[in-house]
């Protein structure tokens, strides 16, 4: 098998360290870099998974590297072609995302400016939240031509839904087929004329209260995960979702996902972050996919690009 390129980590929490973890286990990469400011954590990880190595038979090689505030040990990730950013705190039960704009603003503005100086050539994939916030943040802080910026949240509410779906249903997961765009938040949009099991529109299947009632479960999805989990948020999907789209990224696959992306025109939208279907290459979002939509979902969309796009107006100021 042949590994090529560098991939890179911020943050060695619950997600990045997973995220981490399925981008070695794809053993597509030489290298992966896992960065975290707590001393010893990111190199403690990576000596772990290193040792996983025979057991699950990878070679990529994992890193770990401290970092301090101002910048110090980012060497580590020159030359990297992706870096994903999962530095920042998650919620607690009862907060929203957008509890966690300011102090998370501070971290990825930080992250961001010494991973644009390191890492100048890189494609940015963001999951810290508010993600849209922070995604157009890291945008604005790198320089990085928008293209080069995306976030991860359709990726995962996309899957949530499906899964949703599929066991309500009681057929595998792999027959059933949905989307969500918008916000990653409370104005993300299921959109159930995309959604279909075995080729059959979802709709033919449900009745509409039941439909709605998996929307509704969809869109609070991180928060049942954070209610359960008392400390911290989920990991395991958005990991899953992070590194796919990653993948997507080092193998120029030109695969359509949802993702957080710059909006110029598309649905009659412009000049927003959002979620958004996207062709994924090795220069990050080759195109924005547009797809007929419903009224009602065509308006819901419209409506989330008014909800986050004052507050990304407002984040760079934070
Ligand atoms: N540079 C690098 N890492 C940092 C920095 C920084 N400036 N600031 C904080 N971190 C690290 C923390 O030390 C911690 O190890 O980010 C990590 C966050 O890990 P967790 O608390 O486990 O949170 P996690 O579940 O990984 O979520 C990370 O993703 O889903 C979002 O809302 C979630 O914003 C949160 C992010």
């Amino acid at each position: 098998m042949s590994r090529k390129g560098k991939v890179a980590v911020i943050g060695a929490g619950f997600y990045g360290s997973t995220t981490a973890q399925r981008l070695a286990e794809y053993d597509i990469f030489d290298e992966v870099v896992l960065t975290d400011i707590i001393e010893g954590r990111p190199e403690g990880l990576a000596l772990d998974m290193n040792q996983s190595r025979p057991v699950e038979g990878f070679e990529t090689k994992v890193t770990g590297q401290t970092t301090g505030t101002a910048g110090e040990g980012y060497e580590a990730i020159a030359g990297a072609g992706i870096v994903v950013i999962t530095a920042g705190l998650p919620r607690k039960p009862g907060m929203s995302r957008m509890d966690l704009i300011e102090v998370n603003a501070r971290i990825v503005r930080s992250v961001v400016e010494s991973v644009a100086k390191h890492a100048p050539e890189a494609v940015l994939i963001v999951v810290s939240n508010p993600l849209d916030e922070m995604t157009a943040l890291a945008a604005k802080v790198s320089g990085f031509p928008s293209s080069r910026v995306l976030g991860q949240a359709g990726m995962l509410d996309t899957a949530r839904f499906s899964y949703f779906a599929a066991e309500k249903l009681g057929v595998p997961v792999g027959s059933v087929s949905t989307l969500t765009l918008g916000s990653h938040g409370d104005t993300m949009v299921p959109v159930p004329s995309a959604c279909f099991v075995d080729g059959k529109p979802l709709a033919s299947l449900l009745p509409a209260d039941e439909i709605d009632a998996l929307v509704d479960r969809t869109r609070n999805g991180g928060g049942e995960i954070v209610a359960l989990l008392k400390t911290g948020s989920a990991y395991y999907a958005p990991s899953a979702a992070a590194a796919r789209m990653a993948r997507a990224v080092a193998e120029d696959s030109g695969a359509i996902m949802p993702v957080c992306a710059w909006v110029d025109g598309q649905y009659g939208i412009s000049g927003v972050y959002l979620g958004v279907e996207a062709e994924i290459g090795s220069a990050g979002v080759r195109r924005v996919v547009e797809r007929d939509l419903s009224d009602s979902e065509l308006d819901a969309l419209r409506a989330a690009a008014e909800a986050v796009r004052a507050k990304q107006a407002d984040v760079a100021s934070l």
